[in-house]
């Protein structure tokens, strides 16, 4: 079978089964079965698919269509520029959390001590490392996302320092000038309206943030108070309902300079402030 008949049928089958966008999704996995790039595939279109390329990709559709995230079949995302390895041990980074290590650029453009707690695939500690050159720590209670994040920080030679801490300790006995968190923030009882992707591929501790969704923000913040140095950024994505509580959280007069930062799509995504001195 010629590749574009490949990616035909594949799509063809995507479609059916209700994955969208069909199309760009059997490209991404027939360019994986290959071990090739979106330009090869098109300019051989007319090759033929060997029969173990063949053997992977309808594997891979079979997967997709069984609802697993494409992101977990490539073992890839890309986030801030820079291609991470992903694994069912980690949330798939989002392009709206790029918006928080931006914002994060923009009020501290190189912190004297940085951490990103619940840093999952390391995506946020590592790029704002990458781009601003700050000392950063990342840390998780998953040994799984850590080793997830030890080889994205190794791939992307981002020599930053990884613990394994809960959010109530993550902070103790450490003095830092910027803290960077995007914690699980839906309400436990809320897991019906997940993607049925989400729900049943994503780690649940990645998911749920407890009864309300916004304990682990008090946690953080709690330990936010010791740990920042005066004038100390803290800044955290946003759940969908998050932001009135966080709000509330990060209030005079032990905060100032609140700032709130919406996503392309107009939801509040980024909330920040600054510990008074
Ligand atoms: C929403 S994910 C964010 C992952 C990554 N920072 C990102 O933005 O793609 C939340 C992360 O917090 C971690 N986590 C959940 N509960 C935690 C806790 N009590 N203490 C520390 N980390 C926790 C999860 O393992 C997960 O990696």
């Amino acid at each position: 079978m010629e590749l574009k008949t490949a990616l035909q049928r594949g799509s063809k089958l995507l479609e059916e089964a209700g994955v969208s966008p069909a199309r760009l999704t059997a490209e991404v996995l027939l360019c994986h079965a290959l071990g090739k790039d979106k330009p090869y595939l098109y300019a051989h279109s007319d090759e033929e698919l060997s029969q173990p390329a063949w053997i992977h990709y309808g594997r891979y559709l079979h997967e997709r269509m069984e609802g697993k995230p494409t992101q977990y079949i490539t073992s890839r995302q890309e986030f801030y520029g820079r291609d991470f390895f992903v694994s069912s041990a980690v949330l798939i980074p989002r392009p709206e959390t790029e918006h928080l290590v931006e914002t994060a650029l923009r009020l501290v453009p190189k912190a004297e001590c940085a951490i990103d707690i619940g840093c999952g695939s390391g995506a946020i500690g590592i790029s704002y490392h990458l781009e601003s050159g700050a000392p950063t720590h990342l840390c998780d209670l998953s040994a799984e996302a850590l080793d997830v994040a030890r080889y994205n920080a190794t791939k992307l030679t981002a020599p930053v320092t990884l613990h394994c801490a809960d959010f109530g300790s993550a902070l103790r006995a450490r003095s830092v000038d910027l803290i960077l968190c995007n914690p699980p923030y839906v309400p436990l009882g809320d897991g019906a309206v997940l993607q049925r992707e989400v729900r049943e591929h994503e780690p649940a501790l990645a998911l749920y943030g407890g009864e309300s969704g916004v304990e682990p923000y008090r946690q953080v913040v709690g330990q936010a108070l010791w740990a920042l140095r005066p004038h100390g950024w803290i800044l955290f994505e946003l759940g969908y309902q998050g932001l009135d509580a966080v709000r509330e959280m990060l209030s005079w007069p032990a905060w100032e300079n609140l700032e709130v930062v919406d996503d392309l799509a107009g939801w509040p995504r980024v909330i920040a402030a600054r510990k008074t001195p």
